[in-house]
């Protein structure tokens, strides 16, 4: 449980409790870049909450923020890859992602407050390696029944389109979901709940 009083279920992110949002998104690598703010280092030493905007990535495209240490996957998904979620249980550890850890607010196999924008932590819930994002279908290197996701390189585990495992991987768990909410229609803030803003 967070210290914000926010009913988090599954969530095992601990939320600061401060009123100061970092000035920055801290975006890294970014395929392509897009945009970013950089956070002060001691905004980044105290975790503060980053922002980043997604007005310029387009559908098909990745951002990757920094928030406490850690990247922070901020990818718009196309019409097409919405499509494949729902086809993908078969393939899945946790289709429903009932042993995530993510916001109760993301719930279902977008695993997102907007269905196009998906928000995950970019570390591997194997041993910690972070995840190469392919949202290539059918890709020459990951085989024809591929519809794009995450790999990762360590040991080849595997995720869809909305970070979910997929079964018989290395990765027990679907990559956790932090919590955000949006500042307005393009600005996300990656550390802070919905309802604490
Ligand atoms: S760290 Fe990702 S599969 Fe091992």
């Amino acid at each position: 449980m967070s210290n914000d009083g926010v009913n988090n279920g599954r969530r095992r992110f601990l939320v600061a409790a401060t009123s100061v949002v970092g000035a920055a998104g801290a975006v890294g690598v970014a395929v392509p870049f897009v945009g970013s703010w950089f956070p002060s280092a001691r905004a980044k030493a105290a975790g503060a909450p980053v922002k980043v905007n997604v007005g310029k990535l387009e559908a098909g495209q990745q951002i990757v923020a920094e928030w406490r240490g850690q990247p922070v996957f901020v990818s718009r998904r196309t019409e097409e890859a919405l499509k494949t979620l729902e086809e993908m249980t078969d393939r899945l550890a946790d289709p429903e992602s009932e042993s995530a850890d993510q916001p109760d607010y993301v719930d279902g196999v977008a695993r997102s407050i907007k269905p196009e924008i998906l928000v995950v932590m970019g570390i591997c819930t194997h041993l910690g390696c972070s995840p190469l994002f392919r949202p290539e279908v059918a890709s020459a290197d990951m085989g024809e029944d591929w519809k794009g996701g995450y790999f990762c390189p360590c040991h080849s585990s595997r995720y869809d389109m909305s970070g979910r495992v997929f079964r018989g991987q290395p990765a027990p768990l679907n990559l956790p979901v932090p919590p955000h909410n949006y500042e307005s229609d393009d600005v996300i803030v990656i550390g802070l709940d919905p309802e604490t803003v």
